[in-house]
C-alpha cells in the first residue's frame, strides 16, 4: 500500500536509544562489581576489546544523560549488571551498585527520559557460572528470581518498563558465539534444556514484576530477523518457515501463548530431544503474561530449502570486510543466503528498512501485542575526521529509513510505542569491540589505543534530534526527495 502522507507518530512516542551494561559501562571491577564471563572473553578473545573500560559510561553517565537530553530523548533502554548488583553467591546486595543505577535512573527521570530496563543482557556473573554452571543448572532459576526481585524492589518506583532476557533466541541459536553453550558437550540437545531454564527465569521475572512494580509492564526481547523465501518455489517457502521457527517463532510463541508449540514438540520428538520439563514448570510459564514485545530488528535474511550437506550453523563475519560471512545450510531444516535485492554492511548484515515494517506487521498479526523497538542500528568503521567530526550519512540513511518504516507500520495499524535504536554512544560490539561502531555520539578510544574517551556528536545526532523534537515529522527534507536508500 502506498501512503500519500507522512506517517503520524502517536503522542508520547518513546524516541530514544539502547545499550547494555557490559558494552558501555566499563569499571568492571569498580564499585563492588565482580566479573562476568563476558569480561573474561573480552580479555582473551581478540578482536574483543577490554570491557573494563568500554565507553566508560560508569564515570560519564551524567554527561551522557545530559547529551541525551540535549538530543531530545524521550526514553533510554539499558541493562543492569547482575554482578554489580549481586557480586557473590552470598546474595548480598551491593550498595554501590544500587547507588550507581539510582544515580543513572534519577538523572534520566529528571531529564524527562523514560528508563526502559533489561534485567539480563549476556553478562553472566562468574559466581553463577562457577557455583552452578550458569544457565545449565535449574538452580539459576531461584537466583535469577531473587536478582529480579532486588531490581524491582530498588528501582520499580521509577522504572515502569522492564525487559527480561535480551535475545534469548539468539543466545540459543548462536550458543557458541554468545557463550551460552560453554560446558555443554551435546549442544544440539542441551540447548533445549538450557532454553527451558531460561524460559522459567523469564517467567519468574514477569510474575515478580507484576506483583512488585505498581503499574509495571514487562516483555521479552526477541532478536527478530525476518526470513523471506528466496523464491516462489514452494520448498523455499517451507525452508524459510523452518528458519523462522527455529530461529525465533518458537520463542515468541512460548512468550505469548505460554506453552510450547506443536512445531517444537514435534521437532523434539523427531530428534529424540528431552528438554527436561519438570512437573509444575508449565504452570509457572502459564502465569507469565507479558505486556508487550520489545523487538530487536537490524536486518532480514533469505531462506530456502537446504541441500543434503551440512554447513556450520553460521559463520559470522568477524573481519568487517564484506563477503566474509558463511551462510548456514542445515540439512533437513533450512538454508540462508545473500539477498541480492538489498545492500549489506561491512559485516554482511542485510540493510533492509522494509524488514522493520514487515517484522512489525508479522508480529502484530501473530500476537496482537504492543511493541517497542529496542534495537536496530548501523555498525561501521569510524574515526574522527580531520575536521574533528564524524559525517555518518550512512547511519542517517539507515535510521531515517528504519524509523520511517516504523511510521508506515503504525499507519498500517500496528501498535508501536517507541524506537530505541542501537546505540547512543559508541560502545563495544559483541564481536568487534570498538572497531564496529553504532553510536550517534562518538567515544574517542579504539581497541588498540586508549584515548581520552571524550564524546563527539556525529552528524546523525543532529539529524535524530530534529526528528525527535518534531515527533517524527522533520526528516531533514521531504521523504520523497531522499533518493532510494543505499542507491546513492
Ligand atoms: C544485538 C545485541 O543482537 O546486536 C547487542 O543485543 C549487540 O548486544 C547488537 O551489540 C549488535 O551486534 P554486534 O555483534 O554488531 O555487536
Amino acid at each position: 500500500m502506498k501512503h500519500k502522507t507522512h506517517p503520524i507518530f502517536p503522542e508520547g512516542f518513546l524516541w530514544g536509544a539502547s545499550s547494555a551494561a557490559w558494552q558501555v559501562e566499563g569499571a568492571t571491577l569498580e564499585g563492588g562489581r565482580t566479573q562476568a564471563i563476558i569480561d573474561l572473553n573480552s580479555q582473551t578473545k581478540k578482536p574483543y576489546t577490554d570491557n573494563s573500560i568500554a565507553s566508560d559510561h560508569y564515570h560519564h553517565y551524567l554527561e551522557d544523560v545530559a547529551l541525551m537530553k540535549e538530543c531530545g530523548f524521550k526514553s533510554y533502554r539499558f541493562s543492569l549488571s547482575w554482578s554489580r548488583i549481586i557480586p557473590a553467591s552470598d546474595r548480598k546486595v551491593n550498595p554501590e551498585g544500587i547507588a550507581f543505577y539510582n544515580g543513572l535512573i534519577n538523572a534520566l527521570v529528571e531529564a524527562g527520559i523514560e528508563p526502559i530496563v533489561t534485567l539480563y543482557h549476556y553478562d553472566m556473573p562468574c559466581w553463577v557460572d562457577e557455583q552452578y554452571g550458569g544457565w545449565r543448572n535449574r538452580a539459576i532459576i531461584e537466583e535469577f528470581e531473587y536478582y529480579s526481585k532486588v531490581c524491582f524492589e530498588n528501582f520499580g518506583d521509577r522504572v515502569k518498563y522492564w525487559l527480561s532476557i535480551n535475545e534469548q533466541n539468539m543466545q540459543i541459536v548462536y550458543g557458541d558465539w554468545l557463550g551460552v553453550s560453554k560446558g555443554c558437550d551435546n549442544w544440539f540437545e542441551q540447548k533445549w534444556q538450557v532454553n527451558h531454564i531460561m524460559n522459567l527465569c523469564h517467567a519468574k521475572a514477569v510474575i515478580a514484576c507484576h506483583e512488585m512494580v505498581e503499574g509495571g509492564k514487562i516483555g521479552p526481547v526477541p532478536g527478530y530477523v525476518p526470513i523471506y523465501p528466496a523464491s516462489a518455489r514452494p520448498e523455499d517457502q517451507i525452508g524459510a518457515m523452518n528458519a523462522e521457527e527455529l530461529t525465533q517463532k518458537i520463542w515468541d510463541d512460548l512468550y505469548v501463548y505460554r506453552e510450547y508449540s506443536t512445531f517444537v514438540k514435534n521437532y523434539w520428538k523427531e530428534n529424540n530431544i528431552d528438554p527436561q520439563i519438570q512437573e509444575g514448570d508449565m504452570e509457572i510459564i502459564a502465569q507469565a503474561k507479558i505486556d508487550f514485545i520489545a523487538v530487536n530488528c537490524y536486518r532480514s535474511d533469505m531462506g530456502s530449502a537446504p541441500d543434503d550437506t551440512y554447513t556450520q550453523a553460521i559463520g559470522l563475519n568477524k573481519s568487517g570486510i564484506k563477503g566474509d560471512f558463511t551462510y548456514p545450510n542445515l540439512a533437513g531444516e533450512y538454508a540462508l543466503g545473500r539477498n541480492p535485492f538489498v545492500e549489506v554492511t561491512d559485516w554482511d548484515w542485510h540493510i533492509d528498512p522494509v524488514s522493520m515494517r514487515y517484522s512489525l506487521r508479522y508480529l502484530w498479526d501473530h500476537y496482537h501485542l504492543p511493541m517497542v523497538i529496542t534495537e536496530a542500528g548501523y555498525g561501521a568503521h569510524e574515526d574522527l575526521g580531520e575536521d574533528g567530526k564524524i559525517h555518518d550519512n550512512y547511519r542517517i540513511d539507515y535510521l531515517r529509513e528504519y524509523a520511517y518504516n516504523i511510521g508506515l507500520a503504525i499507519q498500517d495499524g500496528v501498535d508501536v510505542f517507541g524506537f530505541n535504536f542501537w546505540s547512543f554512544t559508541d560502545l563495544l560490539s559483541t564481536g568487534n569491540g570498538m572497531a564496529k561502531r553504532y553510536g550517534i555520539v562518538f567515544v574517542n578510544t579504539t581497541d588498540e589505543e586508549l584515548r581520552d574517551l571524550k564524546r563527539y556528536k556525529k552528524d546523525s545526532f543532529y539529524w535524530y534530534s530534529n526528528l525527535i523534537k518534531s515527533n517524527g515529522q522533520n526528516w531533514g527534507k521531504d521523504m520523497e526527495e531522499w533518493r532510494l536508500f543505499a542507491k546513492k
